[in-house]
This record gives C-alpha cells, sequence and structure tokens, in this order.
C-alpha cells in the first residue's frame, strides 16, 4: 500500500477512478492507546467495525490483545496474532460455526441470550467444561444513536433462568451487554451496571467477568458527545460500587471509537444534477450509515490537489453509483457551490463501518487504498484546544 504525507500529496500524483480508503494507522494506534491506558479492565477491539488488515495489526502492535469476532471469517483474520484471546461476541451463531471455532481456533469465550443458544453450545462443544459463557441482558439503548436492542439480549422471562443454568455448566460465567452504537451519555453505562447488579442479587450468581461491550462514540457533526474520560469514571464508579467488582474482571468491547478516526473515504463526483451530486461510493458501499441511517459524516471537497473554497456554500444530497434509486443519501451537506463532476469528496470518520459495509452490487465496490499520515478532519483524542498536550495524561 502506497504512504503519503496528506491526502492532498495522494491528489498531487493521482486521479482515482475507485472510491479510496485513506487509512490513518496512526490515529488507530493512539486511540488503542487511550483506550489501554485509561480503561480499567480488559479492551476487546469489535473487530466488525474495520477488518482491514492494516488496522487490525495496527491495533495489535500498540497492545490490544483481546479480540471480539462475530463469525469464523473474522476470526481467521486475527487468529494468528501470538498471545491474543478470541471471544466470539455474536449472541446468535451457526452451530457449526461453534464446533469449529471451539475445536479448530480454541475460542473459549462465546456469548448468548437464550437457553436454545445455551444448548447449541453446550451440544457443540461436547458438553465442554471449560467454556466461558458472557450472557448478554437486554439493556436502555435510548441513548445511542444506532439502539440494537430489539434484537439482542435476554429477556426478563428468560433471564434468570440463564444466568443460573450457564454458571453451572460454565468455567467462567460473564454478563455482557450494549448500550447501543454511538451512546452519548456516559449515565447508560453506570445505568446497565445496576441492572446487571440488581440481576446478580437476585439471581445469587457469581460473576468472573462483567463486559460493558462497545458503543463508545467518535465525533461527528452535530454529535459532539462528552469526553471519553466522563465514560470511563461513570463505568469506573457504578462498577466500584456494584456487587461484581471483588470477583469480576471488566471488560469493554469498542469499535466505533478506536477506528472511526482511522480512515476517510475520497470519492469522486460523476454527476451534478441542480442540488443532486452523484457519486462513484454509495448506500451500498462505505456511505451504508450515511444513506440508511442518516449518519452525518465531515466532508472536504477537492479539485484535483486543492481544497475547493468554501467562501460560497450550498447544500448538495448524494446518488451512489447503482441503479437503485434506494442508493441515495438524502440528508443535505454543505459543500463548496462550485463544485462539479471530476471533484473529490473526502468524507472523514470512516474508519468504523466504512470500507467494511462494501458489497458488489451491480458489479461495483472496487476501491484503492493508501496510507495517509494527516490527521483525522475531527478527533477525541488530540489535546483540547489550549491546553498543552504535556498536561493532558494521554500517550500522545
Ligand atoms: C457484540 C458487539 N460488541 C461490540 C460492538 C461494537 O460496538 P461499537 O462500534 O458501538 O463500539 C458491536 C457492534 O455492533 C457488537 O455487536
Amino acid at each position: 500500500m502506497e504512504n503519503f504525507e496528506s491526502v492532498c500529496d495522494y491528489l498531487k500524483i493521482s486521479t482515482p477512478v475507485n472510491p479510496v480508503v485513506c487509512h490513518r494507522p496512526h490515529a488507530a494506534a493512539r486511540s488503542a492507546r487511550w483506550f489501554l491506558e485509561n480503561f480499567p479492565g480488559d479492551v476487546l477491539y469489535a473487530v466488525k467495525a474495520n477488518p482491514s488488515p492494516l488496522i487490525l495489526e495496527t491495533l495489535y502492535q500498540a497492545g490490544v490483545r483481546h479480540f471480539d469476532i462475530a463469525s469464523l471469517h473474522e476470526l481467521q483474520l486475527v487468529h494468528h496474532f501470538p498471545g491474543a484471546r478470541f471471544y466470539c461476541m455474536n449472541t446468535v451463531k451457526h452451530p457449526e460455526h461453534i464446533r469449529r471455532m471451539y475445536v479448530e481456533f480454541g475460542v473459549r469465550d462465546f456469548a448468548l441470550d437464550c437457553l436454545d443458544e445455551l444448548d447449541k453450545i453446550l451440544a457443540m462443544t461436547g458438553s465442554a467444561r471449560d467454556l466461558r459463557l458472557h450472557v448478554r441482558i437486554a439493556v436502555d439503548n435510548s441513548a445511542s444513536e444506532l439502539p440494537l436492542d430489539h434484537k439482542f439480549g435476554a429477556r426478563p422471562g428468560e433471564v434468570d433462568e440463564l444466568l443460573i443454568r450457564s454458571r453451572t455448566v460454565a468455567a467462567q460465567l460473564g454478563i455482557c451487554f450494549h448500550v447501543g452504537s454511538q451512546s452519548m451519555d456516559p449515565a447508560a453505562y453506570a445505568q446497565a451496571i445496576e441492572r446487571a447488579n440488581r440481576l446478580i442479587s437476585r439471581t445469587g450468581v457469581i460473576l468472573d467477568s462483567l463486559d460493558v461491550g462497545g458503543g463508545f462514540p467518535a465525533a461527528y457533526p452535530g454529535l459532539q458527545p462528552p469526553q471519553l474520560d466522563a465514560y470511563v469514571s461513570a463505568i469506573s464508579d457504578a462498577f466500584d460500587e456494584s456487587l461484581t467488582s471483588e470477583t469480576c474482571r471488566l471488560k469493554c468491547e469498542p469499535g466505533r471509537a478506536l477506528v472511526a478516526e482511522s480512515a476517510s473515504i475520497l470519492v469522486n463526483v460523476t454527476l451534478r444534477k441542480q442540488g443532486w451530486l452523484y457519486l462513484n461510493d454509495g448506500a451500498y458501499g462505505s456511505l451504508f450509515d450515511a444513506a440508511h441511517v442518516d449518519f452525518p459524516f465531515p466532508v472536504k471537497a477537492w479539485r484535483q490537489d486543492q481544497p475547493l473554497s468554501l467562501r460560497q456554500m450550498a447544500e448538495f444530497r448524494f446518488y451512489g453509483p447503482t441503479c437503485d434509486s434506494m442508493d441515495a443519501i438524502h440528508r443535505p451537506y454543505s459543500l463548496p457551490a462550485a463544485i462539479k463532476a471530476g471533484d473529490y469528496i473526502e468524507f472523514g470518520q470512516l474508519g468504523a463501518y466504512g470500507d467494511t459495509m462494501r458489497t458488489r452490487f451491480n458489479g461495483l465496490g472496487d476501491r484503492d487504498e493508501v496510507v495517509v499520515r494527516d490527521e483525522p478532519m475531527l478527533s477525541l483524542f488530540t489535546a483540547p484546544a489550549g491546553r498543552r498536550l504535556a498536561d493532558v495524561r494521554r500517550p500522545f
């Protein structure tokens, strides 16, 4: 993969036809170091957010040793890392995948949220005695931008029995939850820990781990969350007050917060039709979240290697390159009014749930990759304005 000082330097020598993933591994390493230094427990990287081998290697080199995988394929991407531990935190798995993960790859950590899945795990592992089971409980997702609670989490009628039965068969028992992706309120974690606490006191199970999941936010335009310190403090305080803190280890599973800043995607404008720009990437590519869940991303417009002047701005919506009318981004984006076919738009903060969402629909989906050393458009990991880096107790 070619390296450039900046996106600008890349555009000096290239007029890319495909969308281009502009990786910023230095940003992934920085956020990994922050989590490893500040989170008071194990940090599991949720591979789904960005499974690029470059980013996985960067996170491993930065010290990440725990990986949340959702499938055999994701497991195979990280399995070669010496000393790493792999957790299958997808609550619903194909039986054959459970068997292969356990027998061929040595996975012992499995998440589940219902009794049928417990039976399935036991059946496919020959009722193994060395399982580390993580019961996913349902918690409030209302503070998040992307709630996950409809699909996942043990329901009130089943959760007590699931915890008690899992405790009797597991070598280690954990509770896990997810407060929803891009959680805007640290208190959501504290409330979820309180819910776990109530379940523990009601069922009397002893826990070996409490996994507070993902959901840690990244910065997006109009979605500026509290500082990540506030999330760690809320979790630490609630955990220290909980029944579990004596016996169990805290874990988290960040995806978005670890890698959102680690890539931008450079797309080409192929046509301008009034207020609509047709792009070479869209809803079936790395702009999936922009199209399907209306997520806002920072943008920067380029005419070859020159940023377009911001003096006169206009609002534009986007169409992607496929023949499907759903391939559209209806949120208006403010861009230089002069933008035209042939120009490039760089979408920032797409290191998480960007390139990984790309499909082959309509025979499209090719993209190029480069490494750049310039800074992400937005960051939660750089020093706040007015403070010297030395004043910030962080490793950068
Ligand atoms: C089980 C699990 N863990 C962690 C994550 C990562 O979440 P986030 O990217 O919000 O940090 C997800 C995301 O869907 C998930 O399903």
